[in-house]
Order: C-alpha cells, then sequence, then structure tokens
C-alpha cells in the first residue's frame, strides 16, 4: 500500500515535471517581441508637427526647375492682402457663386500646379483642412477702396536680413499661428521668389529655424506671446 502511494506520487509528480518543463521549452521557443503601444501618450503639438504636413512632396520641390516666367513677388504677394497675415482675396473669376469652396477650390490649391486659364501656378493652401475657403477668402470687386480711409498696412518683416552672420540660418520672422506648414509658402513654383527656399528637402525646418520673439515695426518693438 505504502509503495503503490510512492509510486503514485512519484508519476503525478513526474507528469507535473513535464507539463512545466514543456511549458517552458515551448515558450523559449517563441520569438522575442517589444509589445507596441498603439496609442500614443504624447500629446502632439499642432505647430510642431505642421511642419512635416507637405514632407512627401519635399524631394519633388527640390528636383523642380524654377519657372522664372511665371514666379511671384513678395510685392504682389502682399498687394493681395489688406494687412500683413489677413486672408488674401480670390484674384480670380470664381464659377459658383454660392458656394463655400472645398473641394473646388482644393482641385487647384491642395498641390498647386499651373492652371493655363489664369496664366500662373495655384499657390498651395497652407490650411486644406478648413474648408469652408469663402468664409475668410472673398473675391475682388475692385481694385480700390469704395470709401477712403485712413488706415495704414502695418509694416512687414524684412526678409534676408534676419541671420546673426552670413550663412547662419535666419529667425522666423513672423508668428507660427496658421503658418505651421512651412513647406505650403515657401516652396514649389507659386513662392515668392524672395522666401522661395533652396533647401525643401530639410524637412525638419525648426530645427535651425527659430521664431523671433520681437516684432520690429515702425512704430515700436512688440514682444510676441510664447505660444504664437
Ligand atoms: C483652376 C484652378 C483654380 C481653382 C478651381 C481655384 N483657384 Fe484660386 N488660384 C488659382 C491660381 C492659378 C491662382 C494664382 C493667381 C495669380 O497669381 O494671378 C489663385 C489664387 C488664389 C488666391 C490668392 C492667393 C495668394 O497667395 O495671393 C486665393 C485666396 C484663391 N485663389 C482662393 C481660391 C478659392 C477660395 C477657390 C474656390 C472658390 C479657388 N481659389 C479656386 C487657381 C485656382
Ligand atoms: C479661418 C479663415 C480661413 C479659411 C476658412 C481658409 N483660409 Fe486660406 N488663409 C487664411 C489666412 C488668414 C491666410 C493668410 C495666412 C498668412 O499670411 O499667415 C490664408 C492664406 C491662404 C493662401 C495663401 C498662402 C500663402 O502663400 O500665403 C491660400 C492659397 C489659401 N489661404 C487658400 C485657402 C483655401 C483653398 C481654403 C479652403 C480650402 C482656405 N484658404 C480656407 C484664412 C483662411
Ligand atoms: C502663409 C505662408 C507662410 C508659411 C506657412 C510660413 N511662412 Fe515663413 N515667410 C512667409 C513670408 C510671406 C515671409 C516674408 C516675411 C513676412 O511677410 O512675414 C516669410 C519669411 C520667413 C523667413 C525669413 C527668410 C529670410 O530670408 O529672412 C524664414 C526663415 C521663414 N519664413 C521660415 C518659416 C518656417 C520655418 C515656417 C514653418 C514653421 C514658415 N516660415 C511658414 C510666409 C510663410
Ligand atoms: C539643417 C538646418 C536647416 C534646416 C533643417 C532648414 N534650414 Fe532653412 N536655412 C538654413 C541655413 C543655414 C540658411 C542660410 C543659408 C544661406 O545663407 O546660404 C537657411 C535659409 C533659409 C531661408 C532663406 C532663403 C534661403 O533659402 O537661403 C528660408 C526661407 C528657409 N531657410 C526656410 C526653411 C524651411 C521652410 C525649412 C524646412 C523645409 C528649412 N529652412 C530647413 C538651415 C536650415
Amino acid at each position: 500500500m505504502k509503495r503503490l502511494v510512492v509510486i503514485s506520487l512519484f508519476t503525478i509528480l513526474f507528469a507535473a515535471f513535464i507539463v512545466v518543463w514543456n511549458y517552458s521549452y515551448q515558450t523559449g521557443l517563441e520569438e522575442a517581441y517589444v509589445p507596441i503601444e498603439t496609442q500614443s501618450h504624447v500629446d502632439l503639438i499642432p505647430s510642431e508637427t505642421g511642419v512635416f504636413q507637405r514632407s512627401e512632396f519635399a524631394l519633388d520641390y527640390a528636383n523642380m526647375a524654377v519657372d522664372e516666367s511665371h514666379e511671384r513677388t513678395l510685392k504682389t504677394y502682399y498687394n493681395n492682402r489688406a494687412y500683413h497675415g489677413a486672408p488674401p482675396s480670390i484674384p480670380h473669376p470664381v464659377k459658383d457663386k454660392r458656394t463655400m469652396g472645398g473641394n473646388v477650390c482644393l482641385q487647384c490649391h491642395q498641390n498647386g500646379g499651373f492652371a493655363a486659364k489664369f496664366n500662373a501656378y495655384a499657390p498651395v493652401t497652407p490650411h486644406p483642412e478648413k474648408i469652408n475657403c469663402k468664409q475668410c477668402h472673398v473675391e475682388q470687386n475692385t481694385q480700390s477702396l469704395f470709401r477712403g480711409s485712413n488706415f495704414e498696412k502695418i509694416t512687414v518683416p524684412k526678409v534676408g536680413i534676419n541671420n546673426a552672420l552670413p550663412g547662419s540660418p535666419p529667425v522666423i520672422p513672423h508668428q507660427i499661428q496658421l503658418r505651421e506648414n512651412c513647406l505650403a509658402c515657401h516652396a514649389g513654383p507659386s513662392a515668392p521668389r524672395e522666401i522661395r527656399v533652396s533647401h525643401p528637402e530639410r524637412i525638419n525646418c525648426r530645427q535651425c529655424h527659430v521664431p523671433n520673439n520681437k516684432v520690429v515695426t515702425d512704430i515700436g518693438i512688440f514682444k510676441r506671446n510664447d505660444n504664437d
């Protein structure tokens, strides 16, 4: 009787040993892996991620020939705006007067390109997600004021003088709000000549270019809010 107990105890222990050993052997064969978290806990800062919004086109921009006969200059760029940073007016006819724009406008303004009927390159919108275009962009009805006023445009930041030393990266002389998407304005055939970047392929713009938090104008120096 005693022997039977010892033998069955031994059998049970041996079976348990085989099960445990087998389990640990099988798990040892599995490939090692690092569990990937599907959700990031890092809050993305919109003004910083915007820099990469058009990165996929950076190399195309770098290899694109410049069409000098259809270049824009900063002068014509500013002429189409009531003041620095104001939404430009729509300088071309709009077929359907009653739409807000959206997809129709994005056909030309999402990625730009030459529009033969306007004999110009369509400027790329820095904000394709704001689809009610005509909430902010209105058609031009006249080139003159319908009533005189003493409104003066604020002085625009100057370009070409924003670097500390010759050859060092210029500071960004403008705010970042609504200007997160650098390549939309600074690259491609519709970018004004003076601000077309020579290195669109260095996509992490803000690695080297820092915002200037002082604005120098004719009427004084203003300090910007850090969150701009
Ligand atoms: C067929 C292509 C095409 C369509 C569609 C189109 N645009 Fe344009 N848009 C252009 C071109 C080309 C220019 C540049 C004109 C120039 O420089 O003379 C332009 C210029 C502009 C500008 C001035 C940008 C600047 O930097 O000064 C605004 C604003 C604009 N369009 C808004 C719109 C809106 C809003 C719609 C939709 C209702 C629209 N466009 C539809 C081709 C188009
Ligand atoms: C909430 C207002 C608002 C809406 C909606 C809006 N825009 Fe703009 N847009 C602006 C402002 C403000 C600027 C000038 C930005 C600056 O100079 O910093 C601008 C600039 C532009 C420019 C010129 C970029 C450049 O080179 O300076 C284009 C092109 C443009 N918008 C197209 C569009 C199109 C197309 C739509 C619709 C899909 C649209 N916008 C919707 C406010 C708006
Ligand atoms: C809505 C169009 C627009 C966007 C978006 C934009 N810029 Fe600009 N940038 C301009 C204009 C226009 C100027 C000329 C000064 C002015 O009018 O503010 C300029 C000037 C500059 C200059 C000075 C160049 C010189 O030669 O002195 C730098 C540097 C610059 N921008 C960097 C950036 C960076 C980096 C980003 C992205 C975070 C950016 N810009 C986004 C329109 C834009
Ligand atoms: C690795 C650093 C670096 C990165 C990243 C970088 N830049 Fe620059 N940037 C410079 C330097 C240095 C200069 C001055 C070049 C000179 O004086 O020859 C410059 C000059 C400029 C100018 C003045 C015009 C010109 O081309 O000389 C503009 C506008 C500009 N950068 C915009 C941008 C934009 C937009 C991006 C992102 C697509 C960007 N930069 C990424 C270093 C950088």
